[in-house]
């Protein structure tokens, strides 16, 4: 990544140009920002190839605006898939990269009556442009948050935690002692998975990668609450019910990888389940056999004039989760209450990454 100082009339039509086109006007007694740097990719491409540092002048802090100083901004894979321009929603370029983070708040316009110098904020729902040190935006993007929360949770709570929450609500009515199976298990939504299906007293089969120091791997997911891990590798037998153990068969299985990761996922799920696709990390796609779409159904017993009737209820769903779909309809108190659950349980240790 390369440091460069960059002109007014390079930034002429980045976002915050509006701002720049404000201070020449501005009065004296202006209220403005620190200077920021920002990473700024001025088109799409290979993130190491098409990024850059860019110093970016003061610019006023209006009345109903906020200006934070970042402390932590995550690389999701979004973000690299933003940059690249494969994301379906992404913002124009030159852009700053980042989409969620944690920020203190250096100064408040001087509407603003929610939040003061010193509060953590997080942007909720989150926007693009966090990974630059300071941000000025409207008060009522930013959502007030305990300053005692861990930052690294902090800073990466309304993406992956979110997702794992939500997933565990929306598809399929979860009771103790269900259990549910996922690919990935490893990446950061798989670790909130287990940890919340845990919360709902859900047991969890997990799948890996097959790699050095699997063992390893295994116990660290377990330390975090999943009931069973194996690697890809394990999973090449006919029978994988077999695992099972104690579980029940899943009626819910994540699939973040696509490709044979998702075929054993499918390999657990019970009659009449449920995969929710939300990741594609091979790249591969989906490979459904032919009887699991016709014999994975669930049959329910049906009593009728002393007779009984075995009828069809409910076939494999395959469906699919986006976070942002999801959030863009009129969710956002109902977004920051989820948050500030998610928080408090960051906070008491139960909700962690390995
Ligand atoms: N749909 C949504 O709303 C939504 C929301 C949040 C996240 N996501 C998606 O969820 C996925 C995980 O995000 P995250 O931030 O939790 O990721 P992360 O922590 O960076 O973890 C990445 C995971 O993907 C696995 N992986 C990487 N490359 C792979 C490959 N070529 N084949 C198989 N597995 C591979 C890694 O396994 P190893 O441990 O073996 O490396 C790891 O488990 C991403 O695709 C992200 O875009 C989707």
């Amino acid at each position: 990544m390369k440091t460069v100082g960059l002109s007014l009339r390079s930034l002429s039509s980045f976002p915050r140009q509006r701002c720049f086109a404000r201070n020449h006007v501005c009065a004296f007694s202006a209220l403005m920002s620190p200077p920021s740097t920002a990473v700024v990719y001025d088109q799409h491409g290979p993130p190491d190839k098409v990024t850059r540092l860019v110093e970016i002048p003061p610019v006023e802090i209006k009345q109903n605006e906020v200006c934070v100083k970042m402390l932590a901004a995550p690389i999701n894979p979004s973000d690299i898939n933003r940059i690249e321009g494969v994301y379906p929603v992404r913002p124009q370029p030159p852009a700053v990269g980042g989409y969620e983070g944690v920020g203190q708040v250096h100064a408040v316009g001087s509407s603003v009556n929610t939040l003061s110098p010193g509060d953590w904020v997080i942007p909720s729902p989150p926007s693009f442009g966090t990974w630059q040190t300071y941000i000025v935006k409207e008060e009522t993007v930013w959502h007030k948050i305990n300053k005692h929360t861990p930052m690294e949770y902090a800073a990466t709570v309304t993406v992956n935690p979110l997702t794992a929450f939500r997933m565990l609500q929306d598809f399929v009515q979860l009771n103790s002692g269900d259990a549910i199976v996922q690919n990935a298990a490893t990446s950061i939504v798989g670790q909130c998975i287990i940890q919340l299906a845990r919360h709902q007293g859900v047991g969890s089969i997990n799948i890996i990668r097959d790699r050095a120091g699997a063992d390893q791997v295994k116990e660290n997911l377990k330390k975090l609450g999943a009931d069973e891990v194996f690697t890809e590798s394990q999973l090449e037998k006919k029978n994988v019910k077999d695992l099972l153990g104690s579980l029940s068969e899943p009626a819910l299985g994540f699939n973040c990888v696509g490709g044979n990761a998702a075929t054993l996922v499918l390999k657990f799920l019970r009659n009449g389940g449920t995969m929710v696709t939300y990741g594609g990390m091979s790249k591969k796609p989906i490979t459904v056999s032919t009887s699991s779409f016709i014999f994975k159904f669930i049959l329910v017993c049906v009593r009728c004039s002393n007779e009984i009737f075995f009828h069809p209820l409910q076939d494999l769903s395959l469906r699919g989760f986006w976070l942002q779909k999801w959030m863009s309809t009129d969710r956002a108190k109902e977004c920051r209450n989820m948050i500030d659950h998610l928080l408090d349980l960051m906070c008491d240790g139960k909700l962690k990454y390995e």
